[in-house]
């Protein structure tokens, strides 16, 4: 079975260590995932009622329509200030606006790369309550934390080096991809 996979990094910046995993998924994922990735979030407006009232911007129905057409997403997002980064919590606070909210029954995996140890366990955290609240079917277990991220991606190319880190990857997308499958099925 073919699953559509669209991903979705929490970071905007160039050099993201978190867009530079999302960029190795396809290299570790089992036969069958096709991934794609999310138009930018960047450019919508912070989320206003008024703003709304006038119509969702372009950027909000595009971002929602690829969430709609893909069969799983996978979010790879660094932790600020020990919650969601705000341009991702953004996006998700638009969405959740729409009728036919993206995110519902949508099977979504969450990973996380940030500079320090912890490796991101409470913006996930968080991100799973968010998502729970939008009817997501949130992935549970393996989980992917990526800590020290500089000591895990190559300088320069930003390849994912460190072998540890890209078995704990491989072993969610093989869990994932049967938990996406059969919510497909
Ligand atoms: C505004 C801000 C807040 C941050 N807060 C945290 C934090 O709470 N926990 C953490 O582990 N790292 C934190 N960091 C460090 C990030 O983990 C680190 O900058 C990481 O590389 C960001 O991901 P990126 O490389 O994908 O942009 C923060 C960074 C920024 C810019």
């Amino acid at each position: 079975m073919t699953i559509n996979v669209i991903t979705i990094s929490g970071s905007l910046r160039k050099a993201s260590f978190n867009t530079a995993l999302m960029r190795a998924l396809p290299a570790l994922a089992p036969a069958g995932f096709r991934f794609f990735e999310a138009p930018s979030y960047g450019g919508m407006p912070v989320y206003n009622a008024d703003v709304q009232a006038e119509g969702f911007p372009a950027d909000v129905t595009d971002f929602a329509d690829a969430i709609r057409k893909a069969d799983a997403v996978v979010i790879v997002a660094p932790e600020y200030n020990w919650t969601i980064p705000g341009g991702l919590k953004n996006a998700l606070d638009w969405v959740s606006r729409l009728d036919n909210q993206p995110f519902k029954d949508k099977p979504v995996a969450i990973q996380s790369v940030t500079g320090g140890a912890v490796g991101g366990a409470r913006i996930q955290y968080h991100l799973r309550m968010a998502l729970t609240f939008l009817c997501a079917s949130v992935f549970g277990t393996p989980e992917v934390f990526v800590g020290l991220a500089h000591t895990k991606f190559a300088p320069g190319t930003l390849e994912l080096k460190d072998e540890p880190t890209r078995k704990a990857v491989a072993d969610q997308l093989a869990a994932f991809a049967v938990f996406a499958a059969r919510h497909k099925a």
